[in-house]
């Protein structure tokens, strides 16, 4: 059933003279705070009465205080934080008929017949129990004379909905779990100082992450990191692994890397199910290598910190969601679990979702392991593939002639290095001559090419800016000697990494190849610009790296203002024209506005939200914060905005300026963005090499057609290679952006956490997802290009 887009002011009246509440359970996890406020939001804005449950379960059967009304301003200032601050606990008594009849009681009372869940797969479970006992609860709660036949028959059913809330990431039918992401973040964050420290002594890392059943945790820190040695329980190391992984690790020091990781999962066991632990990894390196080795076991701190941008996002958006499956529920529907399918919220059956996630444990059981990673879903597989495709150097057949010249175009975004580093190592494995050009296209005219190794990359991934230097020059005016370039190295192929005018380049060539037969190459480009403003992609390397560092930078300046001040921040974002880092980062941190180019406003918009503002102030709320993209308006300019706010807050607040400047291409690359740049590497090296065969006659490669000069994107879940050219027509090249994009609906939400009168009317709702067609498409695998981002 394929929803089209409604007028969600529809969903407005269904709300009142509704009751909804919203628990949260089992083992916290980063986000989920964000769910909380965006459940509680929605809840108030379509008009009904939402309760908060703490403590989880045990809440709900103690009732009491435990349920409480919320109000707007409840859920204010939570977003940011860690762990849930309505509590969860471990509940015995919910387990029990007894504890649900109690349950049942305190929710009846109180006219809530619609419950929101977050929680790993087993406090869903227990909801849906306790959705399907419900009327013979209420049945008994009448015959006891607890409650009136009347108040029975008005309840007579519950609605259940599911958000599932685990840094396990071990939930299937979604492609993430509330919490994954930022434990992720958490663990880079502990390697990446563990790096530093070991450049100084030669020493191997055993560390153990989370992830007693599922090894989605240790699998993409190990890709995210460039591990030596990888032990998940869903891929149990074959008989004599021990050998392999010392003569492994001898390998990497003879080459010179001074510092081995091993990363290995709470959970992981050899191929006869028994457990391997940190402590046996360690003792056979000293052992069998006398290496100095040292066991980090990561333990809580993975659910600690503050939650990523991404799960913030999320979080936001399966809770806004949540609240309108809840609305349209009917006794005959499923209890659905909200889960993330793409970039979207999708509604999945809960019951099917968590029948397939005990699938994977009793193929484990079985020991039959190759299902097990099957059935984690295909991105879990292609993860799987990936790590084990650049993990270590293969010896080469024979060297196929091709040569492939690498380059960064346009600002630094975070993930170049690692989409280097795996395109490279790939291309090399494949036998082809890799030249990384140095700055840009600037560079391949002036023949700055230098011919690269397999440990030439080493230790790429986790490091940010570009490596190989970047220049915004386009090749126009270079033409001439790009081509003498292509010629003196005899350049069969051209993997750009950049931003816009990394697309802009490469349509340049193409168009220049009814001049130039050599610049008849593969061309491919994989978009890098924290900007997100290529067309062809929803994403953008280095734009995930860029939110989370604008958010940093906002939790920080609101938290400057903590104490007795009333202040209102206007901070102002890069992105140039584009609005996705602005608004993204508006959702994150709980922004009052976030002003962007796309979403043209005017006088009367900038007062209705001065007025609310003001309004807001008065009362309890003190800080305030409204983001400003760089080129949002001609004319109301950063300090234009600054001075209305100061006038019209004169009294009530004062306001302040903060331009967030280059801070915003950060650091470190995020897990995201590291893991993404790698697998983008290895998908534009195998796309290029087919294309090289393909087009390979006479001994030299012609590739003419529009189709052998692409932007690979990631559109919704799917991998795909679009012809620069074709591309053109929904381009907006004024301002540099696509002229359609997909983030726009996520504004509409934006507003209503802000609690704006907004109209709804381009809010989408999310699809009905069938897990048992996912799962076929999984097994078949008909396609290699069907991918994730996860
Ligand atoms: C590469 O070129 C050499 C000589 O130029 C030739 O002998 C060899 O067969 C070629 N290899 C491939 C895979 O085409
Ligand atoms: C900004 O002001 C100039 C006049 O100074 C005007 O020509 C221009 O159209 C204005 N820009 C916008 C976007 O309104
Ligand atoms: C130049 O590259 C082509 C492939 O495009 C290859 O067949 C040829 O052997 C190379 N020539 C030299 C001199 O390496």
């Amino acid at each position: 059933v394929k929803m089209s887009s409604m007028d969600l002011e529809k969903l407005k009246m269904t709300g009142a003279g509704r009751a909804m509440a919203v628990l949260t359970s089992g083992g916290d996890a980063q986000g989920m705070n964000a769910a909380v406020r965006a459940v509680t939001r929605m809840g108030i804005y379509v008009g009904a009465k939402v309760y908060l449950i703490y403590e989880g379960y045990q809440g709900l059967v103690d009732g009491g205080d435990n349920i409480k009304l919320a109000h707007w301003q409840s859920v204010t200032n939570i977003i940011q934080q860690g762990g849930t601050v309505i509590g969860s606990a471990r509940c015995k008594a919910f387990t029990t008929r007894e504890g649900r009849l109690a349950a049942a009681f305190n929710l009846v009372k109180k006219g809530i017949t619609n419950l929101c869940v977050c929680g790993g797969d087993g406090s869903l479970t227990g909801a849906n129990i306790f959705r399907s006992e419900w009327s013979s609860l209420l049945d008994e709660l009448v015959q006891k004379g607890r409650i009136t036949d009347t108040l029975a028959r008005q309840h007579g059913h519950l609605n259940i909905v599911g958000l599932v809330g685990s840094i396990d990431n071990d939930f299937c039918g979604t492609d993430m779990t509330i919490g994954a992401d930022s434990a992720l973040h958490r663990i880079m964050e502990i390697i990446d100082a563990i790096m530093t420290t070991a450049q100084s002594h030669q020493r191997t890392f055993v560390l153990e992450v989370m992830g007693r059943h599922c090894g989605y945790l240790a699998l993409v820190s190990a890709l995210a990191s460039g591990a030596d040695w990888l032990l998940i329980p869903e891929a149990p190391p074959q008989e004599g692994w021990e050998d392999c992984m010392c003569s492994r690790l001898e390998g990497s020091r003879i080459t010179g890397s001074r510092l081995n990781i091993i990363i290995i999962a709470e959970g992981a066991i050899d191929r006869n199910g028994k457990p391997i632990t940190s402590t046996y990894v360690k003792d056979l390196v000293v052992q069998r290598l006398g290496y100095d080795t040292r066991v980090t076991v990561l333990g809580h701190v993975q659910r600690g910190g503050t939650p990523s941008a991404f799960d913030r996002v999320l979080s936001s958006k399966l809770g806004m969601e949540a609240v309108i499956a809840l609305l349209e529920a009917t006794p005959d529907t499923p209890a659905c679990a909200i889960g993330l399918s793409g970039n979207r919220a999708v509604r999945l059956p809960l019951m099917e979702c968590v029948e397939m996630t005990k699938l994977v444990q009793t193929a484990m059981n079985e020991k039959r392991f190759d299902e097990a990673v099957k059935l984690r879903g295909g991105s879990f597989e292609n993860n799987w593939n990936i790590y084990k495709l650049l993990a270590f150097e293969k010896p080469i057949q024979s060297g196929s002639n091709f040569s492939l010249a690498i380059l960064n175009v346009g600002a630094p975004a975070a993930g170049m290095n690692a989409a280097v580093r795996s395109a490279a190592r790939l291309a090399l494995a494949q036998g082809h001559k890799v030249y990384a050009v140095q700055d840009g296209f600037q560079g391949l005219a002036n023949g700055e090419l230098f011919e690269m190794e397999w440990h030439s990359v080493a230790g790429w991934t986790g490091q940010g800016g570009s490596l190989l230097g970047t220049k915004r020059t386009l090749p126009n005016k270079h033409m001439e000697k790009i081509v003498e370039t292509i010629i003196k190295f005899n350049i069969s192929a051209l993997l750009v990494i950049g931003g816009f005018e990394g697309y802009a380049g490469v349509l340049q060539l193409f168009e220049a190849r009814s001049h130039y037969d050599e610049l008849c190459i593969p061309m491919c480009v994989i978009p890098a610009t924290i900007s997100n403003n290529v067309p062809g992609t929803d994403f953008s390397l280095g734009a995930d790296t860029a939110v989370n560092a604008a958010m940093e930078g906002c939790d920080k300046i609101k938290q400057s203002a903590s104490g007795t001040k009333r202040r209102v921040f206007v901070v102002e974002t890069m992105g140039g024209f584009c609005g996705y880092l602005a608004t993204c980062t508006g959702i994150a941190v709980g922004a009052d506005a976030a002003y962007i180019f796309e979403d043209p406003f005017n006088i009367h918009d900038l007062k209705t939200n001065v007025e609310h503002l003001t309004e807001k102030m008065k009362k309890d709320v003190q800080r305030g914060l409204v983001l400003r993209n760089e080129n949002c308006h001609e004319n109301y300019t950063t300090d234009f905005i600054h001075r209305l706010y100061s006038s019209e807050g004169k009294g009530i607040f004062d306001c302040r300026v903060n331009v967030l400047g280059h801070l915003q291409q950060g650091g470190a690359p995020s897990p995201f963005d590291r893991n993404f740049g790698t697998k983008l590497g290895v998908k534009a090296t195998q796309w290029i090499s087919e294309r090289l065969t393909e087009n390979f006659r006479q001994g030299r490669v012609i590739a003419n057609s529009p189709d052998t000069a692409c932007v690979l994107g990631l559109n919704r879940k799917v991998i795909s290679f679009i012809p620069v050219t074709e591309l053109k027509d929904v381009t907006d090249f004024e301002h540099r952006m696509p002229k359609v994009q997909w983030w726009f609906n996520l504004r509409p939400m934006l507003k209503m956490l802000a609690k704006y009168q907004t109209s709804f009317c381009e809010y989408v709702p999310g699809e009905i997802e069938h897990v048992t067609r996912q799962i076929n498409r999984t097994k078949k695998q008909n396609s290699t290009w069907q991918t994730s981002l996860f």
